[in-house]
């Protein structure tokens, strides 16, 4: 089986308990853990900082920690996050003016590097600057908000996506984030991702440590 990553999305946790949230869905099997950053700028929502980021450090939460900026710019709040205890940190290209520089900040300050492409961004903004790519984030809904339905045209561009990996013997994990559910993991796996990021499917759900198992039980029929 392929190394295949759960990570659940805080912003459908109760943020009144988020340390709490957090630990429970690290119970649960969650091998990450997806902090949404939005401004109400870049997207219209706002939700949390470096200093949230660093709060759940101080918590206690060691797992990785995937910060996913929907911000307008980028430079400082990479910074901020990095040392607030990110693991890994990604934007949206369309969100920086010099992108290439964006990425090297990133891996610059520890943490692993990625961009973020909405449903209608093309993978022609990764040709230069796959050598400085840990992650690419595949957006399956709009980014602003959890609980949309995926949009399926995520499914080609993810395979188009795995196959420019392969061919070029890149060393580049694919995340999808948006709508993601235990009834359609396995065909995105299928399609190639391996980092799934759900909200509202896990936070939603009274049993985190049901809806995980079963998310990896459809995984495990996927090669
Ligand atoms: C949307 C966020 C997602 C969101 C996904 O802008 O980037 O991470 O939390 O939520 P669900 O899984 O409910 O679509
Ligand atoms: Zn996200």
């Amino acid at each position: 089986m392929r190394d295949f990553l759960i990570l659940p999305s805080l912003l459908s946790a109760d943020f009144a308990r988020l340390g709490e949230e957090a630990e429970a869905v690290i119970d649960a099997g969650a091998d990450m853990l997806h902090l949404d950053v939005m401004d109400n700028h870049y997207v219209p929502n706002l939700t949390v900082g470096p200093m949230v980021c660093e709060a759940l450090r101080h918590y206690g939460i060691k797992v990785p920690i995937d910060v996913h900026l929907m911000t307008k710019p980028v430079d400082r709040l990479i910074v901020d996050f990095a040392n607030a205890g990110a693991t890994n940190i990604t934007f949206h290209p369309e969100a920086s003016e010099h992108v290439d520089r964006s990425l090297s900040l990133i891996r610059k300050h520890g943490c692993k590097a990625g961009l973020a492409l909405n449903p209608a961004t093309t993978l022609h903004c990764l040709e230069y600057v796959l050598d400085k790519i840990d992650l690419v984030l595949v957006m399956s809904v709009n980014p602003g908000f959890g609980g949309q339905s995926f949009i399926s045209s995520a499914l080609e561009k993810i395979s188009d996506l795995k196959e420019l990996i392969v061919s070029r013997n890149l060393d580049i994990r694919i995340a999808v984030d948006g709508g993601i559910k235990t009834e359609n993991i396995g065909q995105v796996a299928q399609a190639g991702a391996d980092m799934f990021i759900a909200g509202s499917a896990i936070f939603n759900h009274p049993d985190y440590a049901e809806v995980i198992a079963n998310m990896r039980k459809q995984l495990s029929d996927v090669r």
